[in-house]
């Protein structure tokens, strides 16, 4: 499923789609590397994608700095102590494809 061109991600800004089926998703990209995640911090529900990327794959939520691995959806700094959900992700001539759930 279309999510966005990859000339629209930089490397340190999140960037929140929705797609066709409804699904919230964000995406990071880590240099040639692109990720996605449900945009929605499993804490209070707020969107990750209003985040930063404060390190390379490592997603905060700008609520209360939660952080999260892009690459596996792990929690790596409270207060969120579940997972989020990450997508299958294809770059098919420039354009990010998003697939099932991974995680
Ligand atoms: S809503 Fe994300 S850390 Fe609280």
């Amino acid at each position: 499923m279309q999510a966005a061109y990859v000339e629209d991600l930089e490397d340190t800004l999140p960037l929140g789609v929705v797609l066709t089926d409804g699904r919230r998703v964000c995406l990071v990209r880590d240099g040639e590397s692109i990720h996605a995640v449900e945009d929605r911090c499993p804490h209070r529900d707020f969107a990750l994608s209003g985040g930063d990327v404060v390190a390379p794959c490592v997603l905060e939520c700008p609520w209360h700095g939660a952080r999260f691995d892009v690459r596996t959806g792990a929690v790596l700094q409270g207060p969120a102590t579940d997972a989020i959900a990450t997508f299958e992700v294809r770059v098919e001539n420039g354009i990010v494809m998003i697939g099932p759930r991974r995680s």
